[in-house]
């Protein structure tokens, strides 16, 4: 090799380290503006068309922000369009598919924005709770508060079928959730917002996260409030999100402590539920009573009355109303129907949020029980 072959190569190993020490920093430039996008509110649907459309969602919006220079807006344009495609009959496709759930079964709609909540406390809103376990991995399904008692991952199957049949490859089974969980409080009479969109999917998922992550029905205020707060959630939220209990059952063994030893219990309410839990442990646990004793298929604030008038099931939710921080909070949900709703839809549009896998994190399941 002589001294010009060999100046010839050295110049290529630079060129070489140099485009791709800049290939690596572009990617973790896209990602990190692809994470600062979501968490901007960015990916909130615009208008009707882009709302319907997750390639192009907020696109022209991003590409013209002041802050961005040229190159990177031509990096972000690159990034974003190679990722999502459009789907324009996402949120048609997965309205009616919750709608017929919910007519077949009125529990429904409570089950399925329970699930988006233990997705999202758990590592993030990334589809991880819907993993099926295999011999070599466990996953969150199992984790106590999950077993028995989240149900009806069918129907989010169903759903990402019905979605992937539209626009293949494209929708998430994190953003599957997201829609469903909104859809079913719509439908069940409970205020609208625009889902954020553009979350991916995990590749893993942790049994022993679901365990630590999730609050037990048996918590006080303080544990309430500092559980939410890990995933950065406040106390308001904790206290607007926990109206989800309007809605849905819950089973003996969650509640007979609260019905037979509690005293901040109106006790004829306590009386009527000690009618279907016998106090013995072990006899009818999976006996099953409504959150809100009178509305329990209607998304209001009922809960929130309820509590003031000491008749919340869990020992959990009347510790939102108990002499304590939270007490005219829960007084004022009772009151205000739209404050407690304009409450729940920020509250639910933060968990959303919770550590989002963007970029070329994570990926799209195609089914929602295993990895690609
Ligand atoms: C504040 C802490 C919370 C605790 C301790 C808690 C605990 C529970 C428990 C023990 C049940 C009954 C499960 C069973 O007996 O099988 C339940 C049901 C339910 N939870 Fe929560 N929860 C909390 C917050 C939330 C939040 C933030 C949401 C939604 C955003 C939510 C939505 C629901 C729904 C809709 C049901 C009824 C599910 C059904 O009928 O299938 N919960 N919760």
């Amino acid at each position: 090799m002589d001294i010009f072959e060999a100046r010839l190569t050295d110049l290529e190993t630079t060129a070489d380290a140099r485009f791709s020490a800049l290939e690596a920093s572009s990617q973790r430039i896209e990602e990190s503006v692809a994470h600062q996008v979501f968490r901007t509110s960015r990916f909130v649907d615009p208008n009707p068309f882009e709302s319907e459309c997750l390639g192009s969602l907020g696109l022209p919006n991003t590409l013209s922000s002041p802050g961005l220079s040229k190159s990177l807006a031509l990096l972000l344009n690159f990034h974003l369009l190679s990722t999502p495609k459009s789907c324009p009959n996402l949120f048609t496709t997965v309205k009616s598919a919750v709608q017929s759930a919910i007519s077949k079964e009125a529990r429904m709609g409570a089950s399925l924005l329970r699930l988006f909540f233990h997705d999202c406390f758990v590592n993030g809103c990334d589809g991880s709770i819907l993993f099926d376990d295999t011999s070599s991995f466990i996953g969150e399904k199992r984790a106590a508060p999950n077993f028995n008692s989240v149900r009806r991952f069918n129907v989010i199957d169903n759903i990402k079928s019905a979605v992937e049949r539209a626009c293949p490859d494209v929708v998430s089974c994190a953003d599957v959730l997201a829609v469903t969980a909104r859809d079913s409080v719509v439908i069940l009479g409970g205020p609208n917002w625009k889902v954020k969109l553009g979350r991916r999917d995990a590749r893993t998922a942790s049994q022993g996260a679901a365990n630590s992550s999730l609050p037990p029905p048996t918590s006080s205020l303080s544990a309430l409030i500092s559980s939410f707060s890990a995933v950065g959630l406040s106390t308001k939220d904790m206290v607007a999100l926990s109206g989800s209990h309007t809605i849905g059952q819950a089973q003996c063994t969650n509640f007979r402590a609260r019905v037979y030893n509690e005293t901040n219990i109106d006790s004829s309410f306590a009386q009527t539920r000690q009618g279907n839990c016998p106090r013995t442990v072990g006899s009818g646990d999976n006996n099953l009573a409504p959150l809100d004793l009178q509305t329990p298929t209607k998304f209001e604030n009922n809960y929130y009355k309820n509590l003031v008038n000491r008749r919340g099931l869990l020992h959990s939710d009347q510790q939102l109303f108990n002499g304590g921080s939270t007490d005219s909070l829960v007084q004022s949900y009772s009151k205000n129907p739209g404050t407690f709703n304009s409450d729940f839809v920020a509250a639910m549009i933060k968990m959303g949020d919770i550590s989002p896998l963007t970029g070329s994190n994570g990926e799209i399941r195609k089914n929602c029980r295993k990895t690609n």
